[in-house]
């Protein structure tokens, strides 16, 4: 079987760090929404499943947590620009506090058009949580309200995030090796 620590670079933040922010984040959210009974963290299948499930538990709280796949890069490390739903949300978020929660906002394309997307359906407020921003790579300007780091241009992995599919379940956020990337088309 395949070793995926073989095909580490490096690793950019450990698991103490990532934990450490995301309860600072879990605080922050709480102290935010205390006067509001509804709270719905929105998932982004699927790099989001892993902070969600450390957010929410890091929270005391009550929230419900519901789902939305959207398109990623196939075996590609940059966007196309296009997003597509592909599975939305089991429940209509009309009148209700939603807080998005995303693994990384690149170029904001896929952020820029879930927003508009959710925004259309009326809910109470819409904020946008992200672990992860490459502020470098921006395209289209998308308000994030809690973010957790800044990082450079650099493709990453692990905790949520994928590669072809691949190392979504490192507990950190790593760099690759570039052999991993070799066979993509310049
Ligand atoms: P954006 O539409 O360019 O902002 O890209 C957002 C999506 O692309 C994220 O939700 C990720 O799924 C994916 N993505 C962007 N950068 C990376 C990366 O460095 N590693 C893995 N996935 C990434
Ligand atoms: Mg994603």
């Amino acid at each position: 079987m395949r070793d995926i620590y073989a095909d580490i670079d490096y690793v950019l933040i450990d698991e103490d760090k990532l934990q450490t922010r995301i309860q600072e984040l879990a605080d922050e959210i709480e102290a935010d929404y205390q006067d509001k009974d509804d709270l719905l963290l929105l998932c982004v299948l699927k790099g989001g499943y892993i902070v969600l499930s450390d957010l929410s538990r890091k929270m005391k709280r009550p929230h419900e947590v519901d789902f939305m796949g959207v398109s990623s890069y196939g075996k590609e490390t940059k966007t196309s620009g296009e997003v597509q739903i592909l599975m939305d949300l089991k429940s209509p978020i009309a009148g209700r506090h939603v807080l998005i929660v995303e693994d990384i906002i690149d170029s904001g394309h896929t952020l820029n058009y879930l927003r508009r997307t959710l925004l259309a359906r009326n809910p109470a407020s819409l904020e946008i949580c992200t672990l992860l921003n490459k502020p470098s790579r921006r395209e289209v300007d998308v308000p994030v309200k809690y973010l957790g780091f800044d990082i450079p241009d650099e493709f990453v992995c692990g905790y949520g995030l994928d590669f072809d599919e691949i190392y979504r379940n490192l507990p950190f956020i790593a760099v690759m090796k570039p052999t991993v990337f070799a066979h993509l088309k310049k």
